[in-house]
């Protein structure tokens, strides 16, 4: 193989590489940041779901409510007073993988 083949297949696996690491998956990491993120929702006031749910307090059995992703969404419109998550966003799905952890 020579040089310029190897060059060019270790550029394109690190593209790869990074543009994986980069794309946004859900996670219960990212649910708690967000949780905790007073900009939820596009939302301009310094309100975040952790003002009044500190470390997820009150929601121990949210995660097995159906209507979840309802109450979410309804909780960004109220008091964080921003814009509804679509339902399949990564922001959703984490949100609610974050909300799912912390039954005891
Ligand atoms: C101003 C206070 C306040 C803020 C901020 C807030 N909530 Fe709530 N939330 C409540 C109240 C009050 C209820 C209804 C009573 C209860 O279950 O504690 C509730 C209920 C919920 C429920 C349903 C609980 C259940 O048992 O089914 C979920 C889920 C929820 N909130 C998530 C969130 C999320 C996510 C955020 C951030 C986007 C948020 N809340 C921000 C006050 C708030």
């Amino acid at each position: 193989m020579k040089n310029v083949e190897i060059v060019c297949m270790l550029v394109v696996g690190l593209f790869l590489y990074t543009s994986s690491a980069l794309a946004e998956e859900p996670s219960v990491e990212l649910g708690k940041q967000l949780f905790n993120d007073s900009a939820l929702g596009a939302s301009t006031n310094v309100t975040s779901c952790g003002s009044c749910h500190p470390n997820g307090k009150g929601l121990e059995e949210a995660g097995y409510n159906p209507e979840l992703a309802k109450m979410i969404n309804r909780c960004i419109e109220a008091p964080l007073k921003g814009e509804p998550l679509d339902e399949d966003s990564e922001a959703m799905k984490s949100l609610m993988a974050y909300i799912k952890t912390l039954d005891k």
